[in-house]
């Protein structure tokens, strides 16, 4: 049978006057399934509010990491994801990349008791957990400067990631020195050793299409998301997470010209006007956008028949371990 999406709504709505559920999502998420979201915002944003949220269930429209993340915060939640769509930042990183990297480090002069990882929230729990469990942290793209700040005054080197663009980024803004694991520079000169892993979407943006924006609308400024390389970011005006760039964009003036360099879903829907996407193709991340209107009507439905689908799990060393380094984030 197929529904139409007003159909669906409805029949979501419907299930939700009689379920015990938070439906929460990313700003990437596609419009109709953001429209029907008792809970949004950034990555930080979302793992802070479902935390203080009682309802029985999450139903978590993002991708796994983030599913995940609220698992670890509330491991009493039961967490339910419409798909277990995985971003593929998050997939460049696992235990043994993570083991390695820091392998590396020790054979370059760095021991490992002066070693202090810093994991971005997009990264699973198994690299989290192993981070815990080194006395490191958690930060997002809204956080990451007063993460590193903090973690810098213990003195030691930090071991970022997975995403090496965010690392260098940050460095660059306060005056550090960064290096990518396997770029032939010695650990022991740098404060930031980066792990290379990127985001296939933010990669799109090029210094090229600044050029093309401010040269065909001459006063335009360009907003982007610190996953962009550092060319890109030096060549903006304003560099911020997604919660950061909305606010940004959202408070100037009606008639100034911006283009912004992250996910199509989420610059589509914020101004009518003076908004461009800062790529001529359509850059979307293709695991946000898996997520239907009909795959939130299935996973409700299913809760409803009893048998919740796709319910996310963490095994309780990984949970353990993991929730520490989300803690000593939250606590900053
Ligand atoms: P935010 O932390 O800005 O929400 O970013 C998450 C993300 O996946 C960006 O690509
Ligand atoms: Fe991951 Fe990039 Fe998609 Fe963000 S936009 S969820 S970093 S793949």
């Amino acid at each position: 049978m197929h529904y139409t999406n007003d159909e669906l709504k409805q029949k979501i709505y419907e299930l939700k006057e009689k379920l015990s559920v938070t439906i929460v999502s990313h700003f990437y998420q596609r419009d109709e399934v953001f429209e029907i979201a008792d809970i949004t915002g950034d990555s930080l944003e979302l793992a802070i509010k479902t935390r203080d949220d009682d309802a029985e269930f999450v139903l978590f429209c993002g991708v796994a990491f983030m599913g995940q993340s609220v698992k670890v915060l509330s491991p009493h939640k039961r967490v339910v994801m419409p798909k277990l769509a995985c971003c593929a930042m998050a997939k460049m990183i696992d235990g043994i990349y993570y083991d390695d990297s820091v392998k590396f480090l020790e054979e370059n002069g760095v021991s490992r008791e002066n070693i202090l990882p810093i994991t971005y929230i997009n990264s699973n729990a198994d690299v989290k957990a192993k981070v815990g469990e080194m006395g490191g942290m958690v930060c997002t793209s809204s956080n990451a400067k007063r993460i590193i700040t903090t973690a810098l005054g213990e003195g030691k080197k930090i071991l970022f990631v997975p995403d090496r663009c965010l690392g260098q980024n940050i460095a660059k803004q306060m005056g550090l020195q960064s290096m990518v694991v396997g770029d032939g520079s010695d650990p022991k000169e740098a404060d930031i050793i980066c792990y290379d892993g990127f985001c296939s979407v933010h990669q799109l943006f090029t210094l090229e299409d600044i050029e093309f924006y401010r040269k065909k609308f001459p006063g335009i400024l360009i907003a982007v998301h610190p996953e962009c390389d550092p060319e890109i970011c030096d060549a903006s005006d304003f560099v911020g997470s997604t919660s950061q760039l909305i606010k940004f964009i959202k408070e100037l003036p009606e008639d100034q010209k911006v283009a912004v360099g992250t996910e199509f879903n989420m610059v589509n829907r914020l101004r009518e006007k003076n908004t461009y996407i800062l790529s001529s193709t359509k850059p979307e991340c293709p695991t946000m956008n898996e997520t239907t209107l009909e795959d939130v009507y299935l996973t409700l439905k299913s809760i409803d028949e009893g048998a919740p689908m796709n319910e996310v799990f963490v095994d309780e060393s990984t949970q353990k371990w993991a929730k520490i380094a989300l803690e000593r984030m939250l606590a900053l």
